[in-house]
């Protein structure tokens, strides 16, 4: 069996910034599972099911992904779904230390599993599901951030016009 990662995070949506980590994974591993977790402690703008609607979609062109959720404990989805490593972006000195703690927390509760770290790129390093939504929010165009279904769906979320 070749090697799985698993890519956690909310995607409350996702941008463009995660695109690239996934595509940049998939030289590493056979296989990335990109995984939603159901128990977040943010409260998503969208459902679960829309959430799992724009993955399938964005992603459709990239084989060796399957979308997935989780509920609970990450490490063990990632044995459930035997998978060897978590895969997770770092956009800015920011993110460092909540990874790293993340990171080191997940070693603790099973040190068989690695963190793998990608850079994101640098044309994304300013992005986050946050902004993206802000500016959708009050008309602003998002299409160079995110993948035109979520674009669309965040539109369709905040009344604003198709262009
Ligand atoms: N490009 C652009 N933006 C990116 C990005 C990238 N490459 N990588 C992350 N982001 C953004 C996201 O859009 C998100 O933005 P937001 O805060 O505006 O929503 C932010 O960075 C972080 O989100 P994400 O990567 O989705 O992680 P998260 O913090 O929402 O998710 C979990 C964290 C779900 C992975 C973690 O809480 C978890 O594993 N929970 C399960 C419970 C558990 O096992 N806990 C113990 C482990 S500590």
């Amino acid at each position: 069996m070749g090697k799985i990662a698993v890519y956690p995070g909310s995607f409350d949506p996702i941008t463009n910034g995660h695109c690239d980590i996934i595509r940049r994974g998939l030289r590493l591993f056979d296989k990335v599972i990109v995984a939603i977790a159901v128990n977040g402690t943010k409260s998503p703008l969208f459902t679960i099911e829309e959430r799992l609607e724009m993955l399938r979609e964005s992603l459709k062109d990239m084989p060796g992904v399957e979308v997935d959720t989780f509920d609970g404990l990450l490490v063990d989805f990632v044995v459930k779904r035997q998978a060897d490593a978590i895969l997770r972006g770092l956009r800015a000195v920011s993110d460092f230390e909540y990874e790293f703690q993340m990171a080191l927390m997940n070693r603790k509760l099973n040190k068989k599993i690695q963190t793998v770290f990608l850079m994101t790129g640098l044309r994304w390093i300013y992005i986050s599901s946050s902004i993206i939504k802000e500016a959708a929010r009050f008309g602003g165009d998002t299409s160079d951030m995110a993948p035109d279904i979520v674009c669309k769906r965040l539109r369709q979320k905040f009344g604003v016009p198709e262009p």
